[in-house]
């Protein structure tokens, strides 16, 4: 069981993840936190469950974590504007990155547009969404999962999926990990919102494939040319050379580089 207890006593934050919500089970922490009501400002809650039963993955995909081994949670932001949220999703995965890779020794990699892989298998994915009142953006809720001390993975036909204790030689405890998370994306949260240049650089650098000449796909379909693949933009558009040299943005969701 994950021990709220010993998370506190790590965590070193001064505003994200202070005010925590724990469920030994839930169907959704991204359903969850959509739906929370509160009298005063969310902004850095942090929503986890030991047992998600019905975890929500990218492109309506489910997200399958066994219970008690693995960090699936969700974090509340309410910025002032209602932009850039690919970059703020980018900024988290890369923040989970160095994290892991700091602490379990391991050298995983940021997959665009916001997956962790190492050895090209998959310790981590994110769904971001928001929630708007009419115009106004109330939340956007950043939903993590990441494959802890997860060994079998029954629906992974095709074995894309692996876990830190799979991957990494030591063990690296939960509620550390996710303490040291919190603290590097609080950082990271601060860059974002000071519109800064150099957190697009840290992310272009963690980007697999930047500067490769790459295959993209747009909206499920495989382009027939193949693009420079040049990482993000400070809007978070993914930015590519065609064979003629001229510089396309593609949109976030719609494009995968393959
Ligand atoms: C992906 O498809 O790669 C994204 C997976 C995101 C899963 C996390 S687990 C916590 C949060 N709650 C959900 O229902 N989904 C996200």
């Amino acid at each position: 069981m994950f021990d709220t207890e010993l998370f506190e006593k790590h965590l070193a934050t001064s505003w994200m993840g202070r005010s925590f919500y724990f469920f030994e089970e839930l169907p959704s922490t991204n359903s969850y936190a959509k739906k929370i009501k509160d009298s005063g400002s969310l902004h850095g809650a942090v929503v986890l469950t030991d047992h998600q039963t019905g975890g929500r993955g990218q492109y309506d995909r489910k997200w399958h974590a066994s219970a008690g081994e693995n960090l699936t949670f969700s974090l509340i932001f309410e910025p002032q504007k209602a932009e850039r949220f690919s970059l703020l999703t980018l900024a988290c995965a890369l923040s989970i990155t160095e994290v892991i890779n700091e602490m379990c020794g391991i050298s995983a990699v940021l997959k665009w547009p916001n997956d962790i892989l190492h050895d090209g298998k998959k310790l981590s994915g994110i769904l971001t969404e928001t929630l708007f009142l009419g115009n106004h953006l109330e939340r956007v809720v950043v939903g993590i999962g990441l494959n802890v001390y997860q060994t079998e993975f029954e629906d992974d036909l095709s074995g894309q999926a692996s876990s830190l204790k799979l991957e990494a030689d030591a063990d690296c405890l939960r509620e550390e990990l996710l303490a040291k998370i919190l603290q590097r994306i609080e950082y990271r949260y601060r860059l974002w919102n000071q519109y800064s240049i150099e957190l697009v650089k840290q992310i272009n650098k963690a980007l697999i494939g930047f500067g490769k000449w790459r295959s993209l796909q747009v909206n499920g379909e495989k382009l027939e040319e193949k693009y420079k693949f040049l990482g993000v933009n400070e809007a978070g558009e993914l930015m590519a050379l065609n064979k003629d040299l001229d510089l396309k943005t593609f949109s976030y969701e719609h494009v995968r580089v393959v």
